[in-house]
Order: structure tokens, then C-alpha cells, then sequence
């Protein structure tokens, strides 16, 4: 499906943050996942569990059956499961049949949200799960916070796009954080087997309105270094530099803002996506920062990102996916995630095939 080839939908064999930590509780809650329902809920001792979200006698979902300790019945004709996915009762048969039971899906709980892995449970290695240490997540003297999550009306390459163009700055957020510059500014674009990043040093600008309001007006240097980890998440860094010159004195920066954001996209159907953000900021002290405010603008910048990505799922309707979209020297970074994307889908599709009978 758009923009990837006819039978292309997403990589299978990888971690996608499936909810915050503290989404699951004790009471079941449906996710869907790559087109599958999930349900989702901790057992007795806390552990966090990842299960198939449909009966398989009649399809009813199980989020809507109950928990018996860590046993979850089915609502419809008390169907049991344990938190294996083993089918451990058939009311009507006093016997279970291994035909009953369900998917298990590999659930690892890190920083403050979970990965699932939605797979070939034989390849799920903990490893593949990006370093949150490395990515700056969850360290002490950096405090990180989940800020939202959303399920978005379109389809998650959508996101990605958004993610790897931030051209998109200067005009989607030009009421509040972008400045004509750095769509002006071309980003350098490095990438690897499964990461691309972008990077652009955008000197001398003007503020973009909301630091304007907090800091005055001023010419800054900000840099922006967003990281794709494919295919699941986008590390950006976001800093803002004021430079000081005072008498007799070199010019010295003084770093107004320096925040990271994590943008997690896992792909729930064909047409929805689900939204994961977390921010982390690196300052001295923690009471300089008013999260409250800062969570206002960054919720008020992502619901502009949703309404884009939502009114382009819309002109996709009906658009015959061999009309390919024209990209510009900005786009680097968008094909070469894209490109990543589909050869991951391909190896995959490749591999199904060897294993088909013919
Ligand atoms: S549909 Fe679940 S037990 Fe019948
Ligand atoms: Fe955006």
C-alpha cells in the first residue's frame, strides 16, 4: 500500500511500542497491533502480558471478557486462557483442545512503556529494542516523561513522513515553533541498515513565536537532530542558542532550550496509527522548567502533525497507488526511511515465500 509496493504493509519481524506503562493495568484493555487485535494486562505479580484479542470460537473480543486472577474468560461462552495464551478451559467439553489456544506476543517493558513484538516469536531478541540508555531515555540527571498518546485516523507512513521532512516546521508550525529558516537550511542526511538521521544547523534565525514569548525577541541558533530507528521510533533533538556578546568578552552561547523528543509510530491498521510521545529535557535543574507549559505547546504542535497527517489519509481515498508523490531536495531523509522500510517488508515477504510449499 502507499508509498511502499502493492503487498507491502508493514515490517512483522520487529518491537513497536504497543502502550505506556501505565495504560495497563489489572483491567483488560484491546489494542490493535499490524492489523490484529491485542489485549493487553498485567497478572497478579505485575508482569505485563500481550495476548490475541480475539476468541477464536466466535470471534468475540476478549477485553470484554474478565479476569480470574491471571486467567482471562472469554464474556461470550467462557472460553479460559491463561496468560500463556493456552487455552486452559472449554466449558461445554470439561477438556481444552491446543487447537483453542491463542497467540502470545514477546512484551518487554522498558523506560516507561512496553515493546511488542509482533513477529516470528523466535527472532524476538531484546537486543533489537533501541539502547534507551544510548537514546538518552530515562537517566537520572535527564528527567523523561511520557507526554500523550493518540490514535491517529491515517495510515503510519504518514507519520514517519512527517518525522523525516521537518521542512514541515516552517509552515505547519509557523504559529509556534518554526521559522521560514529551516526550511531554507538543508539537512545532511547519514543513514545505516536500519536508521536514518537528519541533522540541520539553522544559525542566526529569527525566534519561532513560542520561544519569542518566553525568551523575547532574539536571533538564535537551533539545531535539529532527529534519528529514525526503523521502524518504530524517531530520537530528536531540539536546541535553541542565544548568542551572547559582551564587552571585552568573546561571544558565548547561552542554551535557552535543549530538549529530546520521542515520537514511537506503530502501525494498528491499514488506516490507523497509534502515537506515542515522551520528552526528555537536559537541565541543571528541574524546577527551571515549567512542564506544564511546555506539555501545552508540544500537544498543541502534535495536534497540528495529526490534523495534516488525518487530511492526507483523506486525499489518499480512492487515489490510484500507482501515482507516486513527487518528493524535493528535502526529502532525503523521507525516501531513504521509506526505502529502509520496504526492504525490511521485502526480506520478509521473501522469506514467507521460501516457506510456502510450492
Ligand atoms: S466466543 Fe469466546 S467462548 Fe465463545
Ligand atoms: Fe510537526
Amino acid at each position: 500500500m502507499y508509498p511502499f509496493s502493492e503487498g507491502s504493509y508493514a515490517v512483522r519481524n520487529a518491537w513497536y511500542v504497543v502502550a505506556f506503562s501505565h495504560e495497563v493495568t489489572r483491567s483488560l484493555m484491546e489494542r490493535w497491533i499490524l492489523n490484529e487485535p491485542v489485549v493487553l494486562y498485567r497478572r497478579e505479580d505485575g508482569v505485563a502480558v500481550a495476548i490475541a484479542g480475539r476468541c477464536p470460537h466466535r470471534h468475540f473480543p476478549l477485553a470484554a471478557g474478565s479476569l480470574q486472577g491471571d486467567t482471562l474468560v472469554c464474556g461470550y461462552h467462557g472460553i479460559a486462557f491463561n496468560s500463556d495464551g493456552r487455552c486452559v478451559r472449554i466449558p461445554t467439553e470439561g477438556r481444552t483442545h491446543s487447537s483453542f489456544d491463542i497467540r502470545k506476543y514477546p512484551l518487554v517493558e522498558r523506560w516507561k512503556w512496553l515493546w511488542a513484538w509482533t513477529g516470528d516469536p523466535e527472532l524476538a531478541d531484546e537486543a533489537l529494542i533501541p539502547d534507551h540508555e544510548a537514546i538518552n531515555l530515562g537517566r537520572a540527571e535527564s528527567p523523561s516523561f511520557p507526554v500523550s498518546y493518540h490514535l491517529v485516523n491515517g495510515r503510519y507512513q504518514l507519520m514517519h513522513d512527517n518525522l523525516l521532512d521537518l521542512s514541515h516546521l516552517a509552515f505547519l508550525h509557523s504559529t509556534k515553533i518554526g521559522v521560514e529558516e529551516v526550511a531554507t537550511t538543508r539537512d545532511t542526511v547519514s543513514s545505516g541498515p536500519n536508521w536514518v538521521r537528519s541533522m540541520r544547523l539553522v544559525e542566526d534565525a529569527p525566534s519561532p513565536p513560542a520561544i519569542r514569548e518566553r525568551f523575547g525577541d532574539a536571533k538564535l541558533s537551533q539545531l535539529i537532530d532527529f534519528t529514525f530507528y526503523a521502524p518504530a521510533l524517531h530520537v530528536g533533538l531540539n536546541r535553541f542558542e542565544l548568542d551572547v556578546v559582551t564587552e571585552n568578552e568573546s561571544p558565548t552561547k547561552v542554551r535557552l532550550i535543549d530538549s529530546i523528543v520521542f515520537h514511537a509510530v506503530t502501525p494498528a491498521t491499514k488506516h490507523l496509527t497509534h502515537y506515542f510521545f515522551a520528552v526528555t529535557h537536559n537541565i541543571q535543574d528541574p524546577s527551571d522548567l515549567d512542564n506544564s507549559k511546555v506539555k501545552a505547546l508540544a500537544l498543541a504542535v502534535i495536534e497540528e502533525d495529526l490534523r495534516a497527517t488525518e487530511l492526507i489519509e483523506r486525499m489518499l481515498q480512492g487515489l490510484d497507488e500507482k501515482i507516486r508523490d513527487r518528493l524535493t531536495a528535502g526529502d532525503t531523509a523521507v525516501d531513504k526511511g521509506r526505502r529502509i522500510l520496504q526492504s525490511m517488508m521485502s526480506a520478509e515477504a521473501r522469506i514467507l515465500n521460501l516457506s510456502i510449499p510450492k
